[in-house]
């Protein structure tokens, strides 16, 4: 039995103040809420404000990027070491590092082999552009970011795996419920084929991609589906709750 995961990616969103505000709201909306891990993702700078703000609360903390490196001469970056000190998990390989910070699944996987060797529970992006949506591939190209961004890692199960179709993303144009349950389940497939049954049966897969508090039930719902990478409606401290309720009515 997974339990599911409802994380919320507040991107490049939040001043410092904001970020305490909303931990706050977060904790508030999801106490007493059982069956679901909620995480929020804040801007790295806020780690240590929302922790405070989180502490006593059953929120996770979890950062949205991490270095592949493991310290010294990479001005900007942030270490897994740093940040296993701070927060439980880390998002990696997201498509907005994909898309425009030149990012693949060779370095999501260095980011990935980095960030369990320090403790931390990655949280691996994958998902398709439009274009190959349209052309008929996203199932094999989902397959393919899964064994590229998984690559060399011997052990997942501290992982988890978030489908976030870019088309989906901020857009508003959700994917249905029954093309996230196919395509985890192609993600689940490609898992069997790289580790073992055990290891898919393991593996939260959750949905991103204009997940609201309206929709997230339809989510809930599917089979192979644990869970939401919740970016715009994550900044709403009441809907991002919302979220984590509908995934415990359905778990
Ligand atoms: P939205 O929920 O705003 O579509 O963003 C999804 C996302 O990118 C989460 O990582």
């Amino acid at each position: 039995m997974r339990t599911p995961i409802v994380a919320g990616n507040w991107k490049m969103n939040t001043t410092l103040a904001d970020a305490s505000a909303l931990a706050r709201a977060v904790a508030d909306g999801v106490n007493g809420i059982d069956g679901v891990t909620t995480v929020v993702c804040p801007p790295s700078v806020s780690l240590v404000p929302v922790s405070m703000a989180l502490s006593g609360s059953n929120v996770f903390i979890g950062a949205q990027d991490v270095s592949a490196e493991p310290q010294g001469a990479h001005t900007g970056e942030l270490s897994a070491d740093m940040l296993s000190g701070l927060c439980t998990y880390v998002i990696i390989g997201h498509s907005e590092r994909r898309s425009m910070y030149g990012e693949d699944d060779f370095t999501t996987a260095a980011k990935t082999t980095t960030a369990l060797a320090a403790g931390l529970r990655p949280i691996v992006c994958v998902g398709e552009s439009l274009d190959v949506r349209e052309s008929g591939d996203a199932n094999a190209f989902v397959a393919s970011q899964v064994n590229g961004s998984l690559a060399g890692i011997a052990d997942i199960s501290q992982v988890a795996i978030a489908y976030e179709p870019v088309w989906a993303i901020g857009t508003g144009r959700a994917a249905s419920p029954e093309i996230a349950q196919e395509m985890a389940s192609t993600i689940r497939s490609a898992v069997v084929s790289m580790y073992s049954d055990k290891a898919a049966d393991g593996v939260p897969v959750l949905y991103g991609g204009s997940v609201n508090a309206d929709n997230a039930a339809s989510y809930a719902s599917a089979a192979d589906v644990d869970g939401a990478l919740v970016g715009g409606a994550a900044l709403d401290g009441n809907a991002f709750p919302g979220i984590v309720k509908a995934f415990a009515a359905s778990a």
